[in-house]
C-alpha cells in the first residue's frame, strides 16, 4: 500500500536526520501545514513533515490552526487508527482553532481531524518525537521518582508462553496494578519476544508494527510507569492470534505510601518535636 511505503520512507528519513544532524537545544515552535495550516489536502502533512528534514524533539510545540466548525485535532494512540482515520477512542481532542500541543515524550504522535471526510482526504499527521541528542536527558524531578511496587511475574508460574488470551484476562484481572509496579516476562527468546503497543486496536488485531519499546531477552522486568491501559503481544502474529497477549489496567500510584518499616513512634515525636520548634517563632493565638 502507498501510504505504508510513504510511512517507512518517512521513519527512515527522520530516523537517517536524527543521526546525521545536530540541533540546538531550545525547544522549537511548529506551525503545522506553515500558511496552509490545518486542513485536507492530500500529502501536505507528510510533505510539511519532511521539509528541511525537521526534528521534532521533547519539548517542542506544534501549533495547529484550523477553522473549528469543521475540524478538530485528535491525537489518537496507534499508527492503525491513523491509517484507518478511526477516532473513536482519542488519546485527546483539541478544538480551539488555535491548539499549541507540546511534544512531552518521544516516540510516534499522530494526529487527526475527527470529521472523516477531510481525514481521509488526508488531513493527518504522524511525527517521531526523540530526546534533543545535543541536551542530556533531565534526571527526574523528586516528585516524580516512584514507589518501589510490587513484582508480577506474568503467567506466574506458566510465564509466557500460554496461548490462551482468556488465560492472561484473568491473571490480570486478579490482580491491581499500580504505577510503580513491574512485570516480570519469562520466555524463551529464541522463539518469543514481548512488544508493547499502544493502541486497543492494535491489540485486537495482534499488530506489532507500531512497538513503544520492545522486550527480547526472555526475562524482561516492565517498570510500568503511567496509568491506564498497557498492552503486550507479541510480534509474531500466529502466537498472537493464538492468546499469548496480555492487557493490563494500571491505576495510578497509591495516595498514602505506606512505609513499613518506618517506626511510627519515632516520627510522631519528630513531628511533635519539629511543631514545637515552630512556636518558639510564632506567638500563641489567644484564647
Ligand atoms: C467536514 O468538512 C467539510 C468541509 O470539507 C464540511 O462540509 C463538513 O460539514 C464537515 N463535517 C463535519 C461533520 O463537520
Amino acid at each position: 500500500m502507498a501510504t505504508r511505503t510513504r510511512i517507512f520512507s518517512f521513519v527512515f528519513v527522520m530516523m537517517m536526520s536524527f543521526t546525521v544532524l545536530l540541533s540546538s537545544c531550545s525547544a522549537r515552535v511548529y506551525k503545522v501545514g506553515d500558511s496552509e495550516g490545518w486542513i485536507a489536502k492530500d500529502d501536505v502533512y507528510y510533505a510539511w513533515a519532511e521539509t528541511d528534514y525537521k526534528e521534532f524533539h521533547v519539548g517542542d510545540s506544534l501549533i495547529f490552526e484550523y477553522d473549528l466548525s469543521f475540524n478538530d485535532v485528535t491525537q489518537v494512540s496507534g499508527a492503525l487508527e491513523y491509517e484507518l482515520c478511526d477516532y473513536s477512542s482519542p488519546k485527546a481532542v483539541y478544538n480551539t482553532g488555535h491548539d499549541v500541543v507540546t511534544l512531552t515524550k518521544p516516540g510516534f504522535h499522530y494526529f487527526i481531524t475527527s470529521n472523516q471526510t477531510q481525514c481521509v482526504l488526508g488531513q493527518k499527521l504522524e511525527v517521531l518525537v526523540t530526546h534533543d541528542p545535543s541536551s542530556p536527558v533531565p534526571p527526574p524531578t523528586p516528585s516524580k521518582i516512584l514507589p518501589v511496587g510490587t513484582t508480577y511475574k506474568v503467567g506466574d508460574s506458566e510465564g509466557w508462553k500460554v496461548y490462551d488470551s482468556d488465560f492472561y484476562n484473568k491473571w490480570s484481572e486478579e490482580k491491581q496494578f499500580h504505577v510503580g509496579d513491574s512485570l516480570l516476562f519469562e520466555y524463551d527468546n529464541e522463539v518469543k519476544d514481548v512488544y508493547e503497543i499502544s493502541g486497543d486496536l492494535e491489540f485486537m488485531t495482534c499488530d506489532p508494527t507500531s512497538p513503544v519499546p520492545v522486550y527480547k531477552t526472555g526475562h524482561d522486568l516492565v517498570r510500568l510507569t503511567e496509568p491506564g491501559v498497557h498492552y503486550f503481544i507479541t510480534s509474531q502474529s500466529a502466537s498472537c492470534e493464538a492468546g499469548l497477549k496480555l492487557r493490563v489496567m494500571v491505576g495510578p500510584e497509591p495516595k498514602a505510601v505506606a512505609y513499613p518499616n518506618f517506626p511510627k513512634k519515632v516520627d510522631l515525636s519528630a513531628m511533635e518535636r519539629l511543631n514545637n520548634w515552630l512556636k518558639t517563632f510564632k506567638p500563641q493565638p489567644h484564647h
